[in-house]
Formats: C-alpha cells, sequence, structure tokens
C-alpha cells in the first residue's frame, strides 16, 4: 500500500504521473466526475488549516466521493486522550483514504504503522508537507512550462516552513535545479534539508540574506510566512516578524516571466498591490492544489493493492535504549512510539520519525 508521508515516497515517475494527471482532470473535469463515487475520505486535522483541509474535501466531492472527519481535535477522542495510532485503526473501519494534519512532527508515519488505508500527511509540525509540494510542483510547470531548469529563490522563514523543506527534496530529482536561500540567521534551513538533501544530491545552493542581490537570477521566488506558532520565543518572533517583504518597487528587477508562490496564508510578507502583477501566482496555486489532491487520490486508490507502487524500501531501524529524540515535538516524545533511528549516507543518526540529529 502506498502512502504519502514524505515527498520522498513517491518515485518520481509516480510525482510526475500525479502532475500528468491533475492536467489531464484540469482539462478533462467531467471525465474525473464518478470516479471515487462510493468512497470516502477522512480528514483528521489536529491543527488549524483552510486551503489545505478545503482543498481535499472539495477534491473528493469533485470526484464524487464522501468526506467525514473533525477540524477541531477538541471535538474528537483525542481529547479524551486517545492516540493518533488508536484513531486511525479506528476510522479505518469508516474511511477508503485518510488525510491528516498534526503539530506533531511524525505523527502521520506512526498512523501508518497501523493504518489499513492510505494516509495522506496534510503537513506534520515544521516537518513535511508533501502535498502542498504537489501542488507547487504543478504551479512552476503551469506557470512555466518546465520544472527542470529553474532557479528558485525561497524567502522567509525556511527554518520552520514545512512547505520549503517538502519542495526541495521533491526538486532535488529535476535537471539543472538551482536553490537560493534567503532568510534572516534565526530563520535559516535545517541542516537535514542542507546536508542530506542539497549536498549528497548535488544542488547548488546558496544563502544570502536579502531579495534585492538575487531578484534578477530567480524563475521563482517562493515567499513563505514566518511561522508564529512553532517559535518557542516570543521575543526572537518579535526580532523576525517582518523580516522579508515583498513590493512592487523589489519586484521591479524580476525577470519578466517570474513566478511568485506562497503556499498562503500570508500575513505581510506580500503586499497586497503585488497582487494584480501577472507573475502573482499564489492564488491560481491555491486552486492548483484541489486538482493534484484529486490527482493523489485517484492514483493512491488506484495504488493501494499493487504491490508495484509500496512504500520506498528502508535500511531497517537503528534501535539502541541509550538514544533518545532530542526534538520536544516528536511523535515519539508525545506519544508511545519507539525512540528508533535511520542512518543516512553521511552516517549522521536521525530520528526515524521527525529527522532531527540524534548527538
Ligand atoms: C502552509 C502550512 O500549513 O504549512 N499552508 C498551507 O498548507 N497552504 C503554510 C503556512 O501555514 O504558512
Amino acid at each position: 500500500m502506498k502512502h504519502l508521508i514524505d515527498p520522498m515516497d513517491l518515485t518520481k515517475q509516480e510525482t510526475d504521473e500525479i502532475i500528468t494527471l491533475a492536467q489531464d482532470i484540469i482539462a478533462h473535469r467531467e471525465r474525473y466526475q464518478g470516479s471515487m463515487a462510493h468512497k470516502k475520505l477522512a480528514t483528521l486535522f489536529y491543527e488549524p488549516s483552510t486551503r489545505t483541509r478545503l482543498s481535499f474535501t472539495s477534491a473528493m466531492m469533485e470526484l464524487g466521493g464522501q468526506v467525514l472527519g473533525f477540524s477541531n481535535p477538541q471535538n474528537a477522542s483525542v481529547s479524551k486522550g486517545e492516540t493518533v495510532q488508536d484513531t486511525v485503526r479506528v476510522v479505518g473501519c469508516f474511511a477508503d483514504i485518510i488525510a491528516m494534519r498534526h503539530p506533531i512532527e511524525g505523527a502521520p508515519l506512526v498512523a501508518t504503522e497501523v493504518s489499513r488505508v492510505p494516509i495522506i500527511n496534510a503537513g506534520d509540525g515544521s516537518h513535511s508537507h508533501p502535498t502542498q509540494t504537489l501542488t507547487d510542483l504543478l504551479t512552476i510547470k503551469r506557470e512555466l512550462g518546465h520544472i527542470d531548469n529553474i532557479t528558485i529563490g525561497f524567502c522567509g522563514d525556511l527554518r520552520f516552513g514545512r512547505t520549503v523543506h517538502s519542495l526541495i527534496k521533491a526538486l532535488s530529482r529535476y535537471e539543472g535545479i538551482k536553490v537560493i536561500l534567503i532568510a534572516p540567521q534565526e530563520l535559516k534551513l535545517p541542516d537535514y534539508i542542507k546536508q542530506d538533501v542539497c549536498e549528497r544530491t548535488g544542488i547548488p545552493y546558496r544563502e544570502v540574506e536579502t531579495m534585492e542581490e538575487v531578484m534578477p537570477e530567480l524563475d521563482v521566488l517562493y515567499m513563505t510566512r514566518v511561522q508564529k506558532e512553532r517559535f518557542l520565543d516570543e521575543d526572537e518572533f518579535d526580532r523576525v516578524k517582518d523580516s522579508f517583504v515583498l513590493d512592487c518597487a523589489r519586484l521591479a528587477h524580476a525577470k519578466e516571466k517570474m513566478a511568485i508562490l506562497h503556499p498562503l496564508p500570508r500575513v505581510n510578507e506580500i503586499l497586497t498591490e503585488v497582487d494584480s502583477d501577472p507573475r502573482a501566482a499564489y492564488f491560481r496555486q491555491v486552486e492548483n492544489g484541489k486538482f493534484v489532491r484529486e490527482a493523489l487520490i485517484v492514483k493512491l486508490m488506484e495504488w493501494k493493492n499493487d504491490p508495484e507502487h509500496g512504500m520506498p524500501d528502508e535500511e531497517p531501524p537503528v534501535v539502541d535504549p541509550e538514544l533518545h529524540c532530542p526534538n520536544r515535538k516528536c511523535i515519539c516524545n508525545n506519544e508511545h512510539a519507539p525512540h528508533k533511528f535511520r542512518k543516512t549516507e553521511n552516517g549522521v543518526l536521525r530520528c526515524w520519525y521527525c529527522d532531527s540529529k540524534i548527538k
């Protein structure tokens, strides 16, 4: 069975198949209207969401399927202390596929260990957000005509912005990608993405502190919100909250065909004066999110019983009672998930669930 927890759970070919199917759905919506008739999607959202939850709901409805679930965990048994694994075991009796968003990193992965239906990670803490990645890839494809050979600038909160982490991983499999990281010191990209993704796959990346210095080079400018809810320290948040703001004056130096993406919601990092610029793709990106989620649901249901489309092979985990994950927001420090680890190619041990480095 195929789950989507991390963008790398899909092969490059499977990723491209989903993007191609999304484009076909856009071109021939009527052909897909009954394809999920009598199927049910459960949306289990333990954290706030507008776009992601509603786009999953709308996607399933467009396919003729039904949707159940919760958007406020206070109304569900989790408020009585039920674990993620137990909730998923129960919901698997009622739904054919599950989309889960959770503030704790690794929660959707732990869910896959017991689930009898495919699980889609709709965002886990500041870790991953693979369906936003599919949305972003489809948007780049539709805006520029290609995903290969682009220079992409990521701007803002690269430390806690899970959409950035997942998109860089996925882009590492395309040709001729150059990454420019535009962030203040406090919001730099985590080392695990720099080392295990960029350095290992040989994607050239550069860190800069202003967007002005790189604007003319960019094919895509990926703006992000400073993730207030993930900061442990209020003062640190206040220092960086207005770090990078895109306005028309800054945009004047960009290529004529550059695409501006933002996973949304925005706070103030893109002024509304930019919205009418033809390069502002972020509202088109929202709509792409619905089509790509339709394509994902169709494909995961098709692959459910197909041994050709399982999860990627992995080395068995390292388990050592002396070792513990240091991340307080990891599932293994919040529920009775075992502490287990993966040895990366450069010999570093990382948490199986959240990728934190083990000292
Ligand atoms: C993003 C998320 O939840 O990570 N939003 C989304 O899914 N479209 C980005 C954010 O919250 O800033």
